[in-house]
């Protein structure tokens, strides 16, 4: 297994991602904003990341948290104002970090004036045609036009007054947009250029595998086997996003998708500083996602197979194997993720508390070894788990469509200081948009900062090892066999160990350079990583 060295500064960056709701509030009203994230960064510095990948933060009436875009060139007042946009580009790149923003083009928001355009226009109308507006099926149109679920449950399909049906893969309040209609293309070329102008490094593209339908809109076949409704999956987290169990998607994954990206990278390339761009493609395998990253295509692809892998050693490096495989007849450089504001946090799914936060450890560590880049979630350097938020709190939509357990356990706002909601995460207090449990406490950034057994310490401490022993080296990974509970692989000077076994393994040879817990008589103990040199 090996990959081009290329020197992009995506291809080994860490990316740290920042849920702009939960990050931190500068103005006191209980949500998240811009100036809030300016004044961390130099947090972000210190941590030792590369980047931050802020989530939309564009006018929106936050349905689903600004997955649903109103506008896509100006900033929702919720979260500040272009000029707030400005100032934070400017200080993380004074302070040497690169910015992604979202980019959200499979749909809209219902209060997009394109939306509202096609509403009051009516069937046939140029302004329907640029969303997926069809006659229903039945006698009187009353049926939905295909089969399809959304993937926050329920039909994928909302009737409009004069009868017709649109369609919307996520929430009704999402308008799937017709990427067939030339005009939509031209929308978002503008949409790139108006933040490349204003000095982005790059873009992360929600629901990338999504934009083209197959183009007859037909029926999706669910064998006897199947489970209907689950295969929505491959969009991304509820349950029912990342079971998947349907094998015919004619909603994702069309070939057609990939002009998109040629064109968007022809736009890229005009612009100095290596912009890039990333895709969550929740793709059906490693090949698929393959597809994205060709060499005139997009950046990079989040690879989520290990944060849907179980706590595994075999799982784990066919992880890495088939990752490392796929990717290498396309030169494209392999990411890496555990944790993002979709999915149970990942002490939580290690099984939560002491035992999963050692997992946790390890997993990280050993994800930062690899080549290519990582991407880490707020608050993982932390340690936080996911949270039981009470149903009167709920916001996710896909709770109100499912009942299923939803997203918002992993959306709590940030501990930054203090005994009391909201822990620092901004002025005054009382608790913010989610509430925040007691047990932050003790896991706020105050609180673990200068104590070097915490969790942010060991974050600290492993990307600082990261630069100092992996920046350069071979991005060849070759396993070796430590028996069957226990990954280990060697890259360049560097070999790594994960025992996800239930007794400690013997170690072989060479210095401790990072460990997750303690190595003590040449004994790594189960759930603990080492690196040795
Ligand atoms: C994926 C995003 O990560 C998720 O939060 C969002 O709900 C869907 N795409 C729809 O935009």
């Amino acid at each position: 297994m090996g990959l081009n060295v290329q020197n992009e500064w995506w291809r080994h960056a860490v990316t740290y991602q920042v849920y702009v709701r939960s990050f931190a509030d500068l103005d006191g009203d209980g949500i998240g904003d811009l100036p809030g994230i300016t004044s961390r960064l130099p947090y972000l510095r210190d941590l030792g990341v590369d980047a931050l990948w802020i989530t939309p933060f564009y006018t929106s009436p936050q349905n689903d948290h600004g997955y649903d875009v109103a506008d896509y060139t100006d900033v929702d007042p919720l979260f500040g104002s272009i000029a707030d946009a400005d100032a934070l580009l400017d200080r993380a790149h004074e302070l040497g970090l690169k910015v992604i923003v979202d980019l959200v083009p499979n749909h809209s928001s219902d209060q997009h004036e394109w939306f509202q355009a096609a509403l009051a226009a009516g069937p046939g109308s140029p302004e329907r045609a640029r969303y997926l507006f069809r006659d229903g099926r039945g006698k009187a149109g009353e049926l939905p036009p295909n089969n399809w679920e959304s993937v926050f449950g329920g039909p994928a399909w909302t009737r409009v007054e004069d009868g017709q049906w649109y369609l919307h893969l996520f929430d009704s309040t999402q308008p799937d947009f017709d990427w067939r209609n030339p005009e939509v293309g031209d929308l978002f070329e503008d949409v790139l250029t108006f933040w490349l102008d204003r000095g982005v490094d790059g873009f992360r593209v929600d629901v990338a595998h999504g934009l083209f339908k197959v183009e007859s809109l037909r029926d999706q076949e669910i064998a006897e086997d199947e489970v209907p409704g689950a295969s929505a999956a491959s969009a991304a987290p509820p349950s029912s996003m990342v079971e998947r169990t349907l094998r015919d998607e004619p909603m994702w994954d069309q070939p057609e998708v990939h002009d998109v990206y040629r064109r968007w990278h022809r736009i890229l390339e005009k612009y100095d500083g290596d912009r890039m761009t990333v895709a969550e493609a929740w793709t059906q395998t490693p090949e698929s996602m393959a597809r994205f990253v060709r060499p005139d295509e997009m950046s990079q692809s989040f690879n989520f197979s290990w944060l849907l892998a179980p706590w595994s050693a075999p799982a784990f490096a066919d992880v890495i194997t088939g990752t490392l495989d796929a990717l290498a007849p396309v030169g494209a450089s392999p990411t890496w993720v555990l944790s993002n504001h979709d999915v149970v946090r990942h002490v939580t799914r290690y099984g939560g508390g002491p035992v999963g936060l050692a997992r946790a450890k390890a997993a990280t560590m050993t994800m930062l070894s690899l080549p290519g880049s990582a991407y880490l979630y707020q608050g993982e350097e932390l340690g936080l788990e996911q949270d039981e938020v009470h149903p009167d709190f709920r916001q996710d939509p896909s709770w109100f469509r499912t009942g299923e357990e939803g997203r918002d356990g992993c959306r709590v706002p940030i501990p930054w200081s203090g005994t009391a909601a909201p822990f620092g995460f901004g002025p005054g207090t009382g608790q913010p948009w989610l509430p925040q449990p007691s047990s932050y406490a003790g896991l706020s950034v105050e609180a673990q900062q200068d104590d070097p057994t915490s969790t942010l310490s060991f974050y600290r401490e492993a990307l600082a090892a990261r630069r100092a022993h992996t920046t350069g080296i071979d991005d060849h990974v070759e396993m070796i066999d430590l028996g069957a509970d226990v990954l280990a692989f060697r890259r360049g000077p560097v070999t790594v160990v994960l025992n996800c076994g239930t007794a400690a393994v013997a170690l072989p040879a060479g210095d401790v350079l990072l460990a997750s817990g303690a190595v003590e008589g040449g004994k790594l103990p189960p759930d603990t990583a080492v690196w040795l040199g």
